[in-house]
């Protein structure tokens, strides 16, 4: 180490400032760790160490008052209410001090490295240096190995690293390190898997995956429900239940100014013969119509094979999401290419171009891609955020780093600065993660596992989660609705890593004070100040969805997010055309006012060998506030300046 100093200073000029001694930096301390090595991964016993390796230092954002800003632009007695920021303004709010730049790079040449400001883009808050593993080891104290998946796939990771005291609060994270591979590769269970989540059920761990929903039977033509009919909804969900179930009478008209996304991660992707057949049945005026496509590193429509796994989730998307608030016209974010993929971190460099360098290069996918027929570019800022983005997949929290997790979650604030409305369906398995999983005594998801596996990013606080309810059998529009019970269960609980956020204390102090859930801290974070999801919810079961050419039911919280992006969408339209801003960051208000929400007091989400949590009187952790009131919300939202 120090005779590379001597080599570096040997060829440049001698007017520089002289390396600290790195002693001045304090004692090295863990900064990450991970006590097991995932699921499907393992150790290979031979590792090059002279090999070079970029080694990416995400430096601390500047958040300090983050979360205030936020409020003061989302809350609605503020009166700098919907006051939304612009990318270029909320980039420089965010980006690292002058100081955490500094103590950065003195750090790294105390250590021996030849940085200087070149290394940091001041846009991209990161410094990058080349280095062989053996140095970047001495740097962080850490021990590397090379590790594969059983898809074959190598990566290079270790267990846990240190950064001195004085170094380690300004940095999120260092690459790569402790994270490992976890694309949202897409991922429905069969049919043979619908399980009965109190049961554990044996065999493999199934994949991290998106939320994908669930297919049930196929309706021949003659037993579709017709258009405009309410007698069956509790069997066949359409849009004229939901537009009944919800009070959605409202006639766009600024549709011109107004935006709506929704995002689908290839290899999923829509049908377009689809969209027409039930444009047919349920969208007068709709046949033909397309979603604006906004391409995301390399993402595309393809409709080469067909299957429910392949096209469900995206058909379901956009046909209620076209639907209910047609004719505006709905983007389609489609993110990653077919070799690839993308993660949520590549979706979201698409709208902040300040996030892009901060990728891991483990867990996100590499663009632009050396491979052959990989998309050459990376898309970058390449698109202004819709009003509203709706999204329909989900990690468990535990498959990501709390850093990692941190990091994205910062970016749902920058987005609600800007004016964005983003909302993420709550997950189909209960108090249990994709797939059915729990947390098991070793921290490794299992079927088996009995500590409750919370979903991410409906734990980040800065996004709208959205749980599923359903039509109790028998019952009609008019009654009250209950929580899914058929099919899947929503998804719900509270954060491992998030603390609660202000805007949820009021509820969740009455929750636990009325309906405290007797399970142990063992079972979940039960320290009544964490984040707690779902926040709203809306009808996930039976949905009559348009799959490959035929139609069929649908289940899952899947379908509950693009509903309620629908009527957020709406609600931005009266808002745009009374000259208002777009509602944002929508959490603060529907917290102030519970009333605008049908409250569902009945119903569970079961999960880890437990019945889960229960339905209840105000908020609650299957639910959340209820289902929207849609003549509500338009007079609440409305109301606010
Ligand atoms: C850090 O990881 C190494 C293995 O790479 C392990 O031997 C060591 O015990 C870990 N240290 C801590 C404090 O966990």
């Amino acid at each position: 180490m120090f005779s590379k100093v001597c080599v570096a200073l040997l060829g440049i000029p001698l007017l520089r400032v002289l390396a600290a001694p790195r002693e001045q930096f304090g004692p090295h301390i863990i900064h990450e760790e991970r006590s097991v090595i995932p699921n499907q991964w393992d150790r290979r016993p031979m590792l090059d160490k002279t090999r070079i390796i970029p080694v990416r230092i995400n430096l601390a954002q500047n958040l300090e008052g983050a979360e205030d800003l936020l409020m003061e632009v989302s809350h609605p007695d503020s009166p700098k209410y919907a006051q939304h920021y612009n990318a270029e303004e909320v980039a420089d709010l965010f980006a690292p001090t002058k100081e955490t730049i500094d103590i950065v790079l003195d750090w790294l040449r105390s250590e021996g490295h030849d940085v200087d400001h070149s290394h940091y883009n001041h846009r991209k808050a990161a410094v990058v240096v080349p280095m062989p593993i053996h140095t970047a080891e001495n740097l962080l104290h850490a021990t590397y190995d090379a590790y594969e998946h059983t898809n074959g796939k190598v990566h290079i990771a270790c267990m846990n690293y240190s950064l001195p005291e004085a170094v380690r609060h300004h940095v999120d994270f260092v690459l790569p390190t402790v994270h490992f591979d976890v694309h949202t590769t897409p991922h429905a269970p069969t049919q043979e898997e619908k399980r009965d989540p109190t049961v554990p059920s044996p065999g493999k761990l199934k994949d991290k995956s998106p939320v994908l929903p669930k297919q049930g039977a196929t309706l021949s033509p003659q037993a579709l429900a017709p258009a405009g009919s309410l007698s069956k909804c509790d069997q066949q969900i359409t849009p004229d239940c939901l537009r009944a179930l919800y009070g959605i009478k409202y006639t766009q008209k600024a549709t011109k100014k107004n935006s709506f996304g929704i995002v689908e991660y290839t290899p999923q992707s829509y049908i377009p013969g689809d969209l027409d057949l039930f444009a047919k049945q349920y969208v007068p005026g709709g046949v033909g119509r397309r979603p604006k496509l906004l391409s995301v590193d390399g993402g595309q429509i393809s409709s080469a094979s067909k299957s429910f796994d392949l096209n469900g989730e995206s058909d379901l998307d956009l046909e209620y999401g076209m639907a209910l608030t047609f004719p505006l016209s709905v983007s389609l974010y489609q993110a990653g290419d077919k070799i690839f993929g993308a993660s949520f971190n590549t979706f979201l460099d698409a709208l902040d171009n300040t996030y892009c360098a901060g990728d891991d290069p483990t867990q996100d996918p590499h663009y632009p891609d050396p491979n052959p027929g990989g998309y050459k570019g990376k898309d970058c800022g390449k698109y202004a955020p819709t009003n509203v983005i709706s999204t329909s997949y989900a990690y468990n929290e535990i498959d990501l780093t709390p850093s990692y997790e941190k990091r994205q979650c910062n970016e749902y604030l920058k987005l609600g600065l800007r004016g964005v409305t983003v909302v993420y369906s709550s997950g189909d398995y209960g108090v249990a993660g994709n797939g059915g999983n729990c947390i098991d005594a070793s921290g490794h998801l299992s079927p088996s596992g009995l500590r409750f596996n919370p979903s991410f990013p409906s734990t980040c606080p800065y996004i709208t989660s959205i749980g599923a309810t359903q039509i109790k059998p028998g019952n009609s529009v008019a009654k009250p609705e209950e929580a899914a019970q058929t099919v899947i269960f929503s998804g719900g609980g509270f954060s491992n890593v998030f603390p609660m956020p202000s805007y949820q204390k009021t509820a969740i102090q009455y929750y636990y004070k009325h309906f405290k859930p007797s399970y142990s801290s063992s079972q979940y974070n039960n320290n009544q100040k964490a984040r707690g999801f779902p926040d709203i919810s809306a009808n996930g079961v039976n949905y009559v969805v348009a799959v490959d050419g035929a139609f069929s039911l649908v289940y899952g919280t899947s379908a509950s997010a693009p509903v309620v992006g629908s009527i957020f969408a709406l609600i931005n339209d009266a808002r745009l055309a009374h000259g208002k801003k777009p509602i944002g960051f929508v959490n603060p208000t529907l917290y102030a006012h519970p009333s605008a929400f049908n409250d569902i007091t009945s119903g569970n989400n079961p999960g880890c060998s437990t019945q889960g949590f229960t339905a209840v009187k105000g908020w609650d952790p299957v639910t959340g506030l209820g289902t929207p009131s849609f003549p509500k919300l338009l007079k609440l939202f409305l109301s606010l300046k």
